[in-house]
């Protein structure tokens, strides 16, 4: 009898196409928004395969209650959504997507932070509202980018990518964790302790997965140490950074902006954000461009397919 896959949401064009060519039973959930966890479990029982969102929490319910599971292929590169060790512990292989998204990613880092600091949105909703009466010397100043400190939290994939758009700039560039050579070599960046990185910096971009020791890696204390002309990008995931403490240092002007495409309670945002004109919003466009998240689904659903045909896959997590 033929497997079966159970795709949580519809994915660009070329990577449905792999699916409907392939030799499983395919069960799509053809919405946009998301199914709701019970109707979510109901549909996942007879799946062998489950193509998943980084919003689909696959947790130790969602895999008891999906028996036949062989395959869990996350549609994003940060796989936190799923619960590793019970996913091990079953014998259930889970893949990601690496690599083809690191460039776009980088890219958006750099639209928000060259957003918030010249105050992009701020300046395109002051021309809609028919205020802009002429040139001025002091209207929408916002903070230079070129020969600045910029610190990278996270020197992996995104984060090398990241930095190295950074050429042209003429920036100083520090990064924490393990060392890495391309920066080292190609930026002369100076990997330093995130104390040093966090007091220094003009910039700081987080590029960390989201792990127990990652969690609100930015809170309070790090905010104090900030300069208060500093600004915040984050691109990673939401709970690296305490939500609540960011809007205090953003209201009280302990920093003087921040980038956001992720979230604490994604969606949902903690009230007060966007009441702030000093950061920029995203809702989670990472790896949002045409180009990019079409390879993404063609990798995803050729994760699902290779294990699932007992092929090698090289995008296996476990
Ligand atoms: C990922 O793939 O983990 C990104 O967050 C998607 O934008």
């Amino acid at each position: 009898m033929a497997k079966n896959i159970f795709l949580s949401r519809p994915l660009p064009e070329a990577g449905m196409e792999l699916l409907k060519q392939s030799e499983f039973n395919v069960d799509i959930h053809w919405d946009e928004e998301p199914l709701s966890r019970e109707t979510m479990l109901k549909r996942a029982q007879k799946a062998h395969g489950l193509i998943c969102l980084l919003s689909d929490i696959i947790d130790p319910a969602f895999m008891d209650a999906a028996p036949h599971l062989e395959v869990i292929s996350n549609y994003a590169v940060g796989y936190n959504n799923i619960d590793i060790d019970h996913a091990k512990s079953k014998g259930i292989a889970v893949c990601n997507t690496p690599g083809v998204l690191t460039i776009t990613t980088a890219e958006l880092a750099w639209a928000l932070l060259f957003a918030v600091a010249r105050r992009i949105p701020e300046s395109d909703i002051f021309m809609r509202n028919g205020k802009f009466t002429g040139w001025k010397p002091m209207l929408m100043l916002g903070s230079s980018i070129h020969g600045k400190t910029l610190g990278i939290i996270g020197a992996g994939q995104i984060g090398t990518a990241f930095a190295l758009m950074s050429k042209g700039y003429n920036m100083r560039i520090l990064y924490s964790g393990k060392p890495n050579r391309i920066l080292e070599s190609e930026l002369h960046a100076e990997n330093v302790e995130m104390h040093t990185l966090l007091c220094e910096s003009d910039f700081v971009s987080l590029h960390v997965p989201l792990r127990n020791s990652t969690y609100h890696l930015i809170g309070k204390e790090e905010f104090a140490l900030m300069k208060a002309s500093a600004y915040l990008i984050n691109t990673a995931r939401g709970p690296v950074v305490d939500e609540q403490a960011l809007i205090n240092a953003l209201k009280e002007k302990r920093i003087a902006g921040a980038g956001l495409d992720v979230y604490e309670y994604e969606p949902k945002l903690t009230p007060g954000l966007t009441e702030l004109d000093n950061v920029v919003l995203a809702p989670h466009i990472g790896s949002a461009s045409i180009e990019t998240r079409s390879i993404m689904a063609v990798m995803a659903v050729k994760n699902c397919l290779n294990i699932l045909r007992g092929k090698p896959c090289k995008n296996r997590v476990i």
